[in-house]
């Protein structure tokens, strides 16, 4: 179950992240009252009762020091060892492990499986096996966490890091990026979905039957589109989706142009290159190196049905 502090765990780590947590957690709390106790107590019994009143000089107490000094040692070399512990036994990946390839950019998660399916927003696992994300990023520090797994690894450019996990239950979690990384950073979000292991079998060898236009509003939400452009006509970062289509855009320039199918894909691959009259130019330009041709074209055919 989840508590206060803590979603309900759903991998094999999650029992160990929990107890060390719950360990320093009881620690302070005691540690906390104790304090706050002692304080409240002293203050009140060596409160000045009388303006003359000079206390005494209080001299060391060995036994006091020595205990101030070995309490606090004891607990931090308790606390250390577990968290050592668990500390290798997350950095250290089972030579079995199962390695998907992650791409983090501004603002989504491309993942890449050993047969070259690649999926982007939705990380997809079998249960009750050892899996390796092995990343790397487009452009800045990102940070990928999934918080019912406890895990969490930093992202980071012309490096790989890598972090592992074995889910223990079959269902979709959230996956977070958690370093701050620009405009989107809260809409950089991904699923893992966790199958059985023949569903994830069958899963990885199916191809994609879906219309394009279906396929496109997958991508839309996949690469965080969703969370500069509305489909509803309300204005947020960027221009909104709905009836762009065969609209006339008015540019930052003065001049203007019907937004058909080489506007789009052009708007895509090359945002900067026509900014449209009162909005930003901050669309990052890595889409056109992480979409792959056949996205674009699925993006722009959902893009035609936002009428
Ligand atoms: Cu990527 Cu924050």
């Amino acid at each position: 179950m989840g508590t206060f502090w803590m979603p309900e765990g759903a991998s094999t780590m999650s029992g160990e992240v929990d107890s060390l947590f719950y360990l320093v957690y009881w620690i302070s709390v005691v540690i906390f009252i104790g304090v706050v106790a002692a304080m409240a107590y002293f203050a009140i019994k060596y409160r000045r009762t009388r303006e003359s009143y000079v206390p005494p000089i209080v001299h060391e107490n060995r036994f006091l020091e020595a205990a101030m000094i070995f309490i606090p040692l004891i607990l931090t070399m308790v606390v250390f060892t577990f968290g050592f512990k668990t500390y290798l036994k997350m950095n250290i990946a089972p030579p079995t492990a199962y390695t998907i390839e992650a791409v983090a950019s501004q603002w989504k998660w491309d993942f890449t499986y050993p047969n070259g399916k690649q999926v982007t927003g939705e990380l997809h696992v079998p249960e009750g096996k050892p899996v390796k994300v092995h990343s790397t990023s487009m452009d800045v520090l990102h940070s990928f966490f999934i918080p019912q797994f406890r895990v969490k690894q930093d992202v980071v450019p012309n490096r790989y890091s890598s972090v592992w996990f074995q889910a223990t239950k079959v269902d979709s979690f959230d996956v977070f990026c958690t370093e701050y990384c620009g405009t989107s950073h809260s809409g950089m979000l991904a699923k893992v979905i966790v199958h059985k292991p023949e569903d994830f079998e069958a899963w990885l060898n199916a191809g994609d039957d879906r219309p394009l236009d279906v396929q496109g509003e997958s991508l839309f939400k996949a690469n965080s589109c969703n969370t500069c452009h509305s489909i509803d006509g309300s204005r947020i970062v960027g221009p909104t989706f709905k009836g762009l289509f065969g609209s006339s855009r008015t540019f930052a320039d003065g001049t203007t142009r019907t937004a058909d199918e080489d506007y789009l894909r052009q708007s895509i691959m090359q945002p900067g290159s026509e900014i449209v009259e009162s909005y930003p130019n901050v669309m990052p330009a890595s889409y056109g190196t992480t979409l792959r041709p056949d996205d674009v074209t699925k993006i722009i055919e959902y893009i035609k049905t936002l009428k």
